[in-house]
């Protein structure tokens, strides 16, 4: 009983102790695996994307996704530039363009269009909407 909880304690230390260290070491290139979801503008029904982000970046630049932007206008992604939430640009309040008007339709232009346009990854909604 006592030899448990002291292997939980230890666990349990070394769990909370990568908890603090890991999102550091990782932030550079972010999640290898992430469960997207548009909060700002949501439908009223939820519809994860699943994106396998490590796969994406073995064979793509950051570049090719990531961007920033200064009045209204893209700017050209640099190595080590903050990385902000598609949605914090790319909402109904912002007004862009409405193919890239919400995290959806930027979602959708981004992702499905290099599908498309590669023939390689889901093009069908359950490609992505599990
Ligand atoms: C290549 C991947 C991909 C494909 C294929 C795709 N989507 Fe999406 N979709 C996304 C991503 C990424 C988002 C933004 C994150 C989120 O909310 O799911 C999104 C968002 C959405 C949303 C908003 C969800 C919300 O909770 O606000 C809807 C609705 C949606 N997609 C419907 C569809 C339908 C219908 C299809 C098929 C015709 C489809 N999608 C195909 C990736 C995809
Ligand atoms: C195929 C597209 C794609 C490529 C390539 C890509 N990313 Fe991402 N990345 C995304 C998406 C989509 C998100 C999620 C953004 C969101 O939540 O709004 C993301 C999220 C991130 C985040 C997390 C930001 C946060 O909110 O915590 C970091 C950091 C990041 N990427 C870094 C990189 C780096 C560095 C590279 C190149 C080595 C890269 N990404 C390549 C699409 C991509
Ligand atoms: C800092 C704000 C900002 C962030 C963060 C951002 N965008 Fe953009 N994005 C813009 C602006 C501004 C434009 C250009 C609008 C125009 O010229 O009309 C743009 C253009 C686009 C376009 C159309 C042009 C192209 O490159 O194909 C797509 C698609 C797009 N963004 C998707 C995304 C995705 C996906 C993410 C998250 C991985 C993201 N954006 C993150 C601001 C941002
Ligand atoms: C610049 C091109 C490009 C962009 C942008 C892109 N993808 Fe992909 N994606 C690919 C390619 C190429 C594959 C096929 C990889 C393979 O089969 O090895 C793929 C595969 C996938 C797969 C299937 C992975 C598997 O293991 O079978 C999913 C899911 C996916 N992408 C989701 C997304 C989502 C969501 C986004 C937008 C946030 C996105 N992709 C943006 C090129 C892209």
């Amino acid at each position: 009983m006592i030899k448990k909880t002291i292997v939980c304690a230890t666990a349990f230390a070394f769990l909370a102790g990568f908890a603090v260290v890991s999102p550091v070491m990782a932030s550079d290139a972010g999640p290898a695996e992430m469960t997207l979801q548009a909060t700002v503008d949501a439908a009223s029904k939820p519809k994860p994307a699943v994106f396998p982000h490590k796969k994406h970046q073995d064979t793509i630049k950051c570049a090719e996704c990531h961007h920033g932007a200064a009045d209204g206008k893209q700017v050209a992604y640099t190595e080590g530039m903050a990385i902000a939430k598609c949605e914090s640009c790319h909402n109904k309040a912002a007004g862009l363009d409405k193919k890239i008007s919400t995290f959806k339709n930027a979602a959708h232009a981004k992702c499905k269009g290099c599908h498309k346009a590669e023939k390689k990854g889901p093009t069908k909604c359950s490609g992505c909407h599990k």
